[in-house]
């Protein structure tokens, strides 16, 4: 029994891996393993034999079990150690740019458009993509039989068979987001709401995946001037110029009455685009006071509140600042047109650390 336990505990000792040490666990205390042969020997024995060389036999098993257990613990932490060793990652060193990837233009220009506007009292305000009909069109009082429905081209998601309910949609704009923040928030209120929108488009200026920009100022007095004020502190502040001058020329949109088309005044000069000067205008999106309807479906009575929604195309307002001259690169993840046209990451657009990545 001494050299039994002499071998195996020595064994167990030297054994190199998990592997190793299962084949001797086999081999000793396994079903045909050596200690349990001696174990089924034990019925062969006088009782008086057995007496001694039973529990002496179990001691043993015992002290061979504890054992397995203990080098299959050590050796699991070997194994730990040798892997945190290796995968050992000191992630207080600085990052080294170059290696790394660029942030994309929209991203970049979201967080110079969301910083400046933070600077004039608006948060961030998000939706959900795929929006339901409701909060895209009917709560932005646009009924069913309106051209808006059509004109937007609108991506309307399948409805599994026998689900009459009105089809979901891609969201077309970023305005249910107008939507969604009343109700939740109530007002006064004044947010910015960034973000992806949808539509059946695709040419040199269209591509069906864009970015708009959503401005919603709602108190009690809030009117068309604090929008033309707003609009031209951010084209200012965005493009970097002492001032840009807003024209409001008139339109339709069914959740603003009355409506505005935002311009910019600027020159193209030597095919140079210059902001705040020149004869040229600009077209920027589309703004005007939040219609009655709108403010009801939201839960925010139109007796006692009014304000201003704005929305801005966002890869345009990169294309024009960064004079980037196609909006369908912007989506085809090009590494070289990232290379040229893409910001350094860590370096986040502040008012007065400076916009530019
Ligand atoms: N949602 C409009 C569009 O996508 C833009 C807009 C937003 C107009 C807010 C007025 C007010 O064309």
């Amino acid at each position: 029994m001494d050299d039994l336990r002499e071998k195996y505990l020595g064994l167990i000792a030297g054994a190199a891996d998990e592997a190793a040490l299962e084949s001797l666990r086999v081999e000793a205390v396994g079903k045909k393993g050596e200690i349990s042969l001696k174990m089924r020997e034990l019925g062969k024995m006088s009782p008086e034999e057995r007496q001694v060389a039973g529990p002496a036999l179990n001691a043993l098993k015992d002290e061979v079990n504890a054992a397995l257990s203990a080098k299959k613990a050590a050796l699991e932490d070997a194994a730990l150690d040798a892997r945190l060793a290796e995968e050992w990652l000191d992630v207080t060193l600085p990052a080294r740019p170059r290696r790394g990837g660029t942030v994309h233009p929209v991203p970049q220009v979201m967080e110079e458009v969301s910083a400046i506007f933070a600077d004039l009292g608006f948060s961030v305000a998000e939706g959900p993509q795929i929006e339901t009909d409701w909060h895209s069109f009917d709560a932005l009082n646009i009924p069913w039989h309106h051209s808006a429905r059509a004109e937007m081209d609108t991506f309307y998601m399948a409805r599994a068979d026998g689900d009459d309910r009105p089809p979901n949609v891609l969201r077309p704009h970023t305005s249910p987001v107008q939507i969604r923040s009343m109700q939740e928030q109530g007002a006064p209120i004044r947010i910015i709401a960034p973000g992806r929108v949808f539509r059946a488009d695709y040419d040199q200026t269209h591509t069906p995946m864009f970015h708009q920009i959503e401005g919603l100022a709602i108190d009690r007095d809030i009117s068309m001037a604090n929008l033309k004020w707003v609009l031209e502190e951010f084209a200012a502040a965005f493009f970097e110029v002492e001032k840009i001058e807003v024209r409001f020329r008139a339109s339709h949109f069914p959740f603003t009455e009355p409506s505005a088309e935002i311009d910019f005044r600027c020159s193209w000069e030597g095919g140079k685009l210059k902001l705040g000067e020149g004869d040229d205008w600009l077209e920027a999106g589309g703004s005007g006071m939040v219609h009655p309807n709108v403010l009801q479906a939201a839960g925010v009575d139109p007796e006692v509140w009014q304000g201003f929604a704005f929305g801005l195309g966002i890869d345009r307002l990169a294309m024009l600042k960064y004079g980037i001259p196609d909006l369908r690169a912007f989506f085809e993840s090009d590494l070289r047109w990232l290379r040229h046209y893409g910001f350094v990451g860590l370096d986040v657009p502040t008012l007065h650390g400076g916009l530019r990545g």
